[in-house]
């Protein structure tokens, strides 16, 4: 049986859950999952139009939902999707394949420590990541770092825990179950932030402007870099 976690930390293990139950986490997404796309476009662009050539960049894109799905609809902007989980790569890889996208491309990175130098982007994106992340300072930081002077972030994160430790808690269960070996790098219980804690999480940066709102089961944060 799995040794599942009783902590809500990283555990120090460098195998993960999304690599090894990959179909599992992209079955979720693809089909049960929350689709953000027209908050995130309203959000980033409100006259619905980016400036073509723009560079958008998703830290943990896992299946490449909101890379391809930004890629399909702006044929102008140029897309960059990376995560550090190979079959969630080659998952994106193969539905960009399949939608005939040029303008997206996918690279293997650590969201805590960028392989892009500073103010290479004009917007960033991420989805459900926190709830994974050990070291969200790390990453806001990095969100900073690589957006240009204007450039903005948009945020989307689950609000209940429950709900949203379903798949985690599934990959675990799953583990435990074909495999002898366990120790996994992800928590059994996603990380759910508060309002307070994502408003206090975004001021670490010194942002123009932090806007923190909630709807429903989600909370989201657009930020932009002075
Ligand atoms: C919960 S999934 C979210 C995937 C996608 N953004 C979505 O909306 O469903 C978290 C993703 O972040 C990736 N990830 C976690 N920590 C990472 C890190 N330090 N660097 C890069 N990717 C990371 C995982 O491999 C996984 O694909």
């Amino acid at each position: 049986m799995a040794n599942i976690p009783s902590e809500d930390v990283n555990d120090g293990s460098t195998d993960s859950l999304f690599e090894h139950f990959a179909w599992l986490y992209i079955f979720c997404r693809e089909r049960l999952f929350r689709d953000d796309t027209v908050r995130m476009i309203q959000a980033l662009w409100p006259n619905r139009q980016p400036v073509p050539g723009e560079k958008i960049i998703e830290l943990g894109c896992g299946p490449g939902f909101y890379s391809c799905g930004l890629a399909e609809r702006f044929r102008e902007i140029s897309v960059l999707g990376v995560d550090r989980s190979p079959s969630q790569l080659t998952w994106a890889r193969e539905k960009r394949n399949a939608l005939r996208l040029n303008n997206c491309r996918f690279q293997s990175d650590n969201v805590l420590e960028l392989s892009h130098s500073d103010s290479t982007f004009d917007v960033l994106i991420a989805s459900r990541l926190f709830t994974v992340l050990p070291s969200r300072r790390l990453a806001v930081a990095e969100m900073y770092r690589v957006l240009r002077p204007g450039g903005r972030c948009f945020i989307a994160e689950p609000r209940w825990a429950f709900w949203a430790s379903i798949p985690l808690f599934t990959m675990w269960l799953l583990a435990g179950l074909t495999h002898f070996r366990n120790g996994y790098r992800e928590p059994s219980r996603a990380r759910v932030l508060s309002t307070r804690e994502m408003n206090r999480l975004f001021a670490t940066q010194p942002w123009r402007k932090i806007e923190v709102w909630r709807d429903g089961r989600y909370q989201y944060a657009l930020c932009e870099k002075g």
